[in-house]
C-alpha cells in the first residue's frame, strides 16, 4: 500500500519517528509522500525522505503560510523540485474556511505552484477547504495540467467533484471517511471512478476509527481503505491494489528510485 499524503518529518513524530517508519513498513505500505508546506518543511520532508527506501517528498508552500512567501522561498522550493525524490508540487492551494492568509495572497502563491508544476512537469498536491469555485475557475484559467494532480483530503458537493474530475484531477479520501457523521462524504467516495481513486492518512492528522483521537500514522491507511472497499461493494484486497496502480501512476512512482 502507499501512503500517499503524510507529514512523518513533523515535530509529533520527534520522540519515536524511526519506530512510527518501522510499524508502517510492517503494516504492508510499501511508499510513502511525505508532504511539504513551506521552503523550510518541504526541505525537511526532503531530508527525511533520502533516509528512506520507499520514502519521497513533495515541495509545496501551504495557503495557511500564504502571507509569508517571498522570493527565497520560491528559490528554495524551485531547487527542492529538482530533487531525483520530489514526486509532486504540493500541499498548495485555497483554503477560505480557516483563512490563515488574505485571500489575494493565497491565490498569488497558488498560482506561483501552478507554475512550478507545469515547467517540471510534476503532479500537484491541493488542499482546498470552502473555495471550491475559485478552485475550479483557477485551474482552468490555469490550465491543463498535463501531469495532473490530486485533490488531497477531498470535501465538497457533487457538482465540485464533477468539476475535479472533468479537470483531470484524482481524488484522494483521508481518515475522516471512517467518522460516523462522515456519510456525505462516503457519498462522494462511491461516485469516484475507480481509475481516480486514493487514500492518504494526512498523519498526523485525521485518524481513522478506530484510532481516533491518537496520532496518526501510516500504518492506520489499511482502516480508510477497508472503508473505501465497503462502500465500493469489492474486496479489501482490490480496492488496496487499484489504489496503489493509481497512486503509482500518478506520482510516476516506478520511475523513481527505490521502488
Ligand atoms: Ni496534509
Amino acid at each position: 500500500m502507499i501512503d500517499t499524503h503524510c507529514h512523518l518529518h513533523f515535530s509529533e513524530y520527534d520522540q519515536d519517528r524511526e519506530t512510527v517508519f518501522q510499524r508502517s513498513w510492517n503494516s504492508g505500505i510499501k511508499t510513502l509522500i511525505l508532504v511539504g508546506c513551506d521552503a523550510e518543511d518541504s526541505g525537511q520532508a526532503m531530508k527525511l525522505a533520502q533516509n528512506f527506501d520507499g520514502a519521497f517528498f513533495s515541495a509545496g508552500f501551504h495557503p495557511h503560510e500564504a502571507a509569508r512567501w517571498d522570493l527565497d522561498k520560491k528559490q528554495k522550493l524551485e531547487e527542492l523540485s529538482l530533487h531525483p525524490k520530489c514526486v509532486a508540487i504540493g500541499e498548495v492551494g485555497l483554503d477560505y474556511y480557516r483563512n490563515l492568509s488574505p485571500k489575494e495572497d493565497q491565490q498569488k502563491v497558488f498560482i506561483e505552484m501552478l507554475n512550478l508544476a507545469k515547467s517540471r512537469q510534476l503532479p500537484l498536491i491541493i488542499h482546498c477547504r470552502q473555495a471550491g469555485d475559485e478552485m475550479v475557475s483557477l485551474l482552468k484559467e490555469q490550465g491543463p495540467f498535463p501531469s495532473s494532480g490530486v485533490m488531497h483530503c477531498f470535501s465538497g458537493d457533487s457538482k465540485y467533484l464533477k468539476d475535479c474530475l472533468k479537470l483531470g484531477f484524482y481524488i484522494s479520501f483521508a481518515g475522516n471517511l471512517t467518522f460516523p457523521n462522515a456519510q456525505e462524504l462516503r457519498d462522494r467516495a462511491a461516485e469516484v471512478p475507480m481509475e481516480r481513486l486514493l487514500a492518504e492518512t494526512d498523519c498526523p492528522y485525521l485518524t481513522p476509527v478506530p484510532f481516533r483521537g491518537k496520532r496518526n500514522e501510516p500504518g492506520f491507511l489499511s482502516h480508510t481503505v477497508r472503508k473505501l472497499a465497503e462502500i465500493r461493494n469489492l474486496p479489501f484486497e482490490e480496492m488496496s491494489d487499484g489504489i496503489s496502480q493509481n497512486a503509482r501512476r500518478l506520482f510516476k512512482l516506478g520511475h523513481h528510485a527505490g521502488n
